[in-house]
């Protein structure tokens, strides 16, 4: 079901500083910061020839990546996003066996524009898994 990795998200405490590793150190494309108030995040994207690294800002004190650095200080892989071909076909099988989706369960639009579901970790080997339609 699923496909292509899209990308490889990664929690860091200063984008500014964070996007100037992978692209001045590491040689990297990276794109602008884009900031996402929905989802309580300021991005970039790092291109890769095979696929993407995220690399996420908190956006305030409430947003869900503040959590995941107040426990991890040095930033982390957050989550790794997999494409599917039909967002709603993809939810309802693993729903169907027994895996948890996360907030309401409907897709939102994702830092590409297109439909996203976020996954419980604790169904998928302690990570958490984004799904966009590809
Ligand atoms: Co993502």
């Amino acid at each position: 079901m699923i496909g292509r990795l899209n990308h490889v998200a990664i929690a860091v405490k200063n984008l500014d500083a964070s996007a100037a590793v992978y692209r001045n150190t590491l040689g990297a494309k990276v794109s602008a910061v884009d900031t996402l108030p929905e989802h309580g995040v300021k991005v970039v994207f790092v291109e890769l020839p095979n696929t993407k690294i995220e690399l996420l800002e908190p956006l305030g004190p409430t947003s869900p990546i503040a959590k995941f650095l107040e426990k991890n200080a040095d930033g982390g892989i957050h989550h790794v996003c997999y494409e599917v071909d039909d967002i709603i076909a993809a939810r309802d099988k693993l729903k169907s066996e027994g895996a948890r989706v996360l907030g309401d369960g409907e897709p939102k639009i994702g830092a590409h524009g297109k439909p996203v579901l976020f996954l419980h970790p604790k169904d998928f080997c302690g990570t958490l898994v984004e799904l966009e339609q590809a």
